[in-house]
Parts: structure tokens; sequence; C-alpha cells
């Protein structure tokens, strides 16, 4: 099976997407935006949520509507950067259960480096959405991805705010059935691994640090 990868350039995610990229724009400014870019990114990576029939009985007649079936959610951020996601989506699902991987990436191998995970414990019968603001060489995701398997995770979607081709044909070659939800693909990656023209480093953006 191939995964689907689902671009939303929705006018509001373009345009707060370029306040992102902006050097000129601040850590207040940033994390307010990816905490908002996050909670339009999860109005579309919900769209399949299942509904079931309710009576519900308004002030003037009674009918059968729709609510969600209760299936149950989980979101789990790639420490650090994925935690600026975290709010923006629980404002929308605020019963969601929250799962960390810590994960940083090596700046001479570029590859990813656990340092931290605590997950619920039933997160194998959840479906699962992992957040990270950047998909750059994609051994972050695809090692988040891994690990939930691990876990026994059967439903999982990753979700990005700005991805390079690289970052999605890795998470393509290695876990095809994962969709991935993603606001803008750019270019290329650079010698040091940064997404061209990108936004820099996420994390450091968010949390101030550098
Ligand atoms: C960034 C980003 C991703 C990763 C993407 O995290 O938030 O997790 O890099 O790169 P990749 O696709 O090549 O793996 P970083 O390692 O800088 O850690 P941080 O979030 O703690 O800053
Ligand atoms: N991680 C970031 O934060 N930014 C990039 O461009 C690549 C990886």
């Amino acid at each position: 099976m191939n995964n689907k990868v689902h671009i939303m350039d929705h006018p509001l995610l373009q345009h707060k997407l370029s306040i992102l990229r902006d050097e000129a724009t601040g850590v207040k400014e940033f994390r307010e935006i990816v905490g908002e870019m996050a909670a339009l990114m999860c109005y579309e990576a919900t769209r399949d949520l299942p509904l079931a029939d309710v009576e519900v009985k308004t002030p003037v007649a009674t009918g059968t509507f729709r609510r969600l079936a209760g299936k149950k959610l989980a979101i789990v951020p790639i420490l650090r950067a994925g935690l600026g996601m975290v709010d923006g989506i629980l404002t929308l699902i605020p019963s969601a259960k929250v799962g960390h991987i810590g994960l940083y990436r090596d700046p001479n191998t570029l590859e990813p480096v656990e340092y931290y995970c605590k997950m619920p414990g039933d997160i194998a019968e959840r479906e699962v959405i992992i957040l990270d603001p950047m998909l750059a060489t994609g051994g972050s995701a695809t090692a988040a991805i891994q690990f939930l398997k691990n876990y026994g995770v059967k439903n999982m979607k990753l979700m990005n705010i700005l991805a390079a081709p690289e970052g999605i044909d890795r998470v393509q070659k290695d876990h095809p059935e994962v969709d991935i939800y993603v606001a803008a693909v750019d270019e290329k990656l650079n010698d040091h691994g940064y997404i061209v023209p990108g936004l820099g480093d996420a994390g450091d953006r968010i949390f101030g640090t550098k």
C-alpha cells in the first residue's frame, strides 16, 4: 500500500507558514502560529473519523444526528519541536491522550538519537497522530513510527508543517502505510540537512534557544 501525502495548501496555512519562514518573526509569534497551524491541519487529518447516529432532543424536536463514534485517539509529539503543536490539536480534540518521544538529530551523522519515551498504557489500541513541524531527512519520523509499531500501534498518521522531498521519500519507502499531512513541501535539503528555503531550526525558534 502506498501512503498518501496530503498537502494542505489552504490560504490560511500558506499565510501563516510564510510568517514562520520570516527570520524576523520572534519567539512569541512563531510559537502561536505553530499551534494555530496544527489546529487547522488537525481539521483535515481527522476528516476520516467515524461517526455514529445519536438521538438528540433539541428545544424544538427530536432528531437523529451524528457524533464521533468514540474512536480512541492519541497524539505523539516528537520532542522538542513537536511540543509546539500539542495545544493546537488539543483545542479540537481535548480528550486525546498524549505520548512523548524524545529524539534529537545528531548534527554530524543526521541520525536520530532517542533520549525519552512515555506512552499511554493503551497506546496500541489508539489511532495515533505523530507531530513534528519538520520532516527533513525523515530519520526522526521513521524512527518514531518504528518505535510506535514496536509498541503495537497499527494506525498512525504523520503531521508536519514543512517537509523536504527527501523526508517524504524516506517515510514512503520505510512505512508505506502511514499517511503524511503537510502544509508545504520545499525544494531540497542543504549540506547540513536543513530544509531549503525552510524556516530554520524549528525547536530553537519555538523555544528561543540558539
Ligand atoms: C528537528 C525536527 C525533527 C528533525 C527533523 O528536531 O523537529 O524532529 O529535526 O529532521 P530529520 O527529518 O532529518 O530527522 P531536532 O533534532 O533539531 O531536535 P529539537 O526538536 O530538539 O530541536
Ligand atoms: N530540523 C529543523 O528544525 N529544521 C530543518 O530545516 C531541518 C531539520
